[in-house]
């Protein structure tokens, strides 16, 4: 496994790989990697011939109030876990050479990115499009494999995809959950013993949801309105969002046909967390 950190030598690296043929899978990642992360990893093995993971704190997708500062890392772990999970490059750029001073260029998705996630965090999207716009150009890849439990996010990279004809496939892979339930990601980390307990909460209202699906509730509203009833068993949990929306356009629905995906962002104590479920 090789570590790259000059955007300039990745860059070069896979206009080789393009050259001898080799079909590459990119991973985007901001490291703090847990076994959701590693999933993707094995996905992107399945569809290419070489496998990329980049980990790179974003600074652009954090809101001036948020955790950029503390959000997790472990560098030396994450080396760990990508040369056991067989990946072949580790893009890790430094700040400073992703965003030279002076970077004023961002790419902005205008529709999805909106509302949500981008209702609470303005400038998060912009940052994300950003910086997998610039890794796209960087790593060259034919696949890019994204993690459903960020579903708007992985339907803005395909909108991003379409729009500016970049030559990618974009995969999402299905959500990786701790045994109880809860979506892994690294802000679970900043979870005490008391949340983490409580945190299940998030899976256990879209479990609901789900069941009330399947017996006949397509009401937005009650969906809703049950699933907020199942998080206030969590004393610490407050609701953030919960809605129902297209699976494509994330736009809101009142009535919840099959296939439409329920998407939840609770805070449990100072942490943000999000989660969502496909009702079939
Ligand atoms: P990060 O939160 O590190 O997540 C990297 C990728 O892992 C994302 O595609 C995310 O959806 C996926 N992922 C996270 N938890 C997962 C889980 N439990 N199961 C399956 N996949 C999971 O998302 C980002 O980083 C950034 O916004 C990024 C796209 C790298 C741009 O900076």
């Amino acid at each position: 496994m090789e570590w790259v950190t000059s955007p300039t030598a990745m860059q070069r690296t896979a206009l080789r790989l393009r050259r001898e043929g080799k079909r590459i899978g990119l991973v985007p990642t901001m490291g703090y990697l847990h076994e959701g992360h590693l999933s993707l990893v094995r996905e992107a093995r399945r569809h290419s011939d070489v496998t990329v993971v980049s980990i790179f704190v974003n600074p652009t997708q954090f809101g001036p109030n948020e955790d950029l500062k503390s959000y997790p890392r472990d560098p030396a772990r994450d080396r760990k876990m990508c040369a056991q999970t067989k990946v072949d490059y580790v893009f890790a750029p430094s700040e400073a050479d992703m965003y030279p001073r002076g970077h004023s260029t961002y790419v902005v998705e205008e529709s999805l990115s909106r509302h949500l996630e981008g209702a609470t965090r303005p400038t998060h999207f912009r940052g994300v499009c950003t910086v997998v716009a610039k890794m796209f150009h960087l790593v060259l890849p034919d696949v890019a494999v994204f993690g459903g439990k960020d579903a708007q996010q992985a339907a803005i990279m395909e909108r991003i995809v379409r729009d500016l004809n970049f030559p990618v496939e974009i995969i999402v892979a299905p959500t990786v959950r701790e045994p109880d339930g809860l979506a892994m990601s690294s802000r679970n980390a900043y979870l005490s013993a008391d949340e983490r307990k409580q945190a299940v909460c998030l899976s256990h209202a879209l479990h609901w949801a789900q069941e009330a699906f399947r017996k006949g509730q397509h009401e937005a509203a009650e969906l809703k309105s049950g699933m907020a009833k199942v998080i206030l068993y969590a004393p610490q949990a407050k609701v953030d969002y919960i809605e129902c929306v297209h699976p494509e356009t994330f736009e809101i629905v009142p009535v919840v046909k099959k296939g439409a995906v329920v998407v939840m962002a609770v805070w449990i104590g100072k942490t943000r967390l999000i989660d969502n479920a496909i009702m079939e």
